[in-house]
């Protein structure tokens, strides 16, 4: 386990299994479809990866980047940093998100991906932090719901780090001191 992490809240082996499940369930779900997978940058990136691996269909791959102005005075401001390459008009959309915590971000991109007429629109995301949701957003796919803890790995930073921790851990309070 890294120094900075006070536990591992999800093991490499329960990632792997929960994200294989997202993906057959995917798979079912849009049986004789194509699907677009946009991937919100950077926290998707290794969680899309592996997703990705178990849909067995024909599968395109989009991605945002997006950032949150949140906060204790949340108006739930997102700026687009680096908008999709192709058009998603009727085509069946899922958000790649790696968690949902005020739910402030998936709101913006559910709304903003509706304004480009997709012929359907999900959300598809690792984690769910629902004890902070501010905004209520339906969340088809979820593969780990969490209590109210910062994460990192598997995705996930703090300050820009440990995003290629191949699990979920919690940070040790003097690792987010430390660095502040
Ligand atoms: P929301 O708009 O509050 O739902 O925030 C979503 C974004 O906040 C995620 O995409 C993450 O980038 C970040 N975030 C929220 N909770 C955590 C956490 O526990 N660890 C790392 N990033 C987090
Ligand atoms: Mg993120």
């Amino acid at each position: 386990m890294h120094k900075d992490l006070q536990e591992i809240l999800i093991s490499r082996e329960d990632l792997a299994a929960g994200v294989k499940k997202l993906g057959e369930q995917i798979t079912r779900d849009y049986a004789g479809r194509t699907v677009t997978l946009v991937g919100v940058l950077k926290g998707c990136t290794l969680f899309l990866a592996d997703l990705a691996r178990h849909i067995d269909l024909d599968t395109r791959l989009d991605f945002m980047m997006v950032s949150s102005y949140h906060g204790e005075h949340s108006t739930g401001v997102v700026r687009i940093l680096l908008d999709l390459k192709e058009s998603v008009e009727g085509s069946d959309v899922i958000i790649v998100e790696d968690i949902v915590d005020s739910g402030l971000t998936m709101q913006y991109m559910l709304q903003n991906m509706k304004t480009r007429l997709p012929r359907s629109v999900e959300v598809c995301t690792l984690l769910d932090k629902p004890s902070r949701r501010k905004a209520q957003v339906p969340i088809k796919y979820s593969a780990f719901s969490i209590p109210d803890k910062f994460v990192v790995g598997y995705g996930l930073d703090y300050n820009g780090i440990y995003r290629n921790l191949p699990y979920i851990g919690v940070l040790k309070e003097s690792a987010i001191q430390g660095k502040n």
